[in-house]
């Protein structure tokens, strides 16, 4: 009888294992990633008219990235770095790169013209690709690295604080 299978597995074994703060991180990255993919698109087949489109997608990505580091910054890293030193300084090295590459890209699309000239285009599209490399790069390092090793490393009661705080700023932004 099917039911009675189902009541003789036991509750708990229904039950998906509790969310970590690294899951957090990767469902903003896929967020993050969705935009980046239609920055690529337009600015593979870049003309006047994709501009407006490279803009949207670039404001999306800087408003998660906004909550997005602090939670890391704020949070995530303090808790990993003297555990390993070497990757986080790395991640800092990573985060300033992508400002960097932001504030550029902030600066050209800010005062881009209506009627932009070859060079302006060809300019947008460096910075563009350089932003989204930036990005791109970084997330996959996090993942591959940084993420994998606290999934690992932290105890499972100093995950669920990490979480909890992650998420206050979560809220905080949304407000
Ligand atoms: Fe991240
Ligand atoms: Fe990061």
């Amino acid at each position: 009888m099917p039911g009675l299978l189902v009541l003789t597995a036991g509750p708990g074994a229904f039950l998906s294992p509790p969310m970590k703060p690294s899951d957090l991180l990767r469902a903003d990255h896929r967020r993050i990633e969705t935009h980046l993919d239609s920055l690529l698109r337009a600015l593979k087949r870049l003309n006047a008219v994709q501009v407006a489109g490279i803009h949207q997608s670039f404001q999306e990505i800087q408003r998660i990235a906004l909550g997005h580091f602090q939670m890391e910054e704020d949070v995530f890293y303090p808790a990993l770095r003297s555990l390993a030193p070497d990757l986080l300084a790395k991640m800092d090295q990573e985060h300033g790169h992508v400002r960097e590459t932001e504030q550029c890209l902030d600066q050209l699309l800010s005062s881009f013209p209506e009627t932009p000239s070859e060079r302006n285009l060809v300019e947008l599209f460096r910075l563009g690709i350089e932003f989204h490399d930036a990005v791109q790069c970084h997330i996959v390092d996090e993942e591959d690295n940084l993420l994998k090793y606290a999934d690992s490393k932290i105890p499972e009661d100093q995950q669920q604080r990490l979480l909890a705080e992650m998420q206050k700023i979560r809220s905080h932004n949304a407000t």
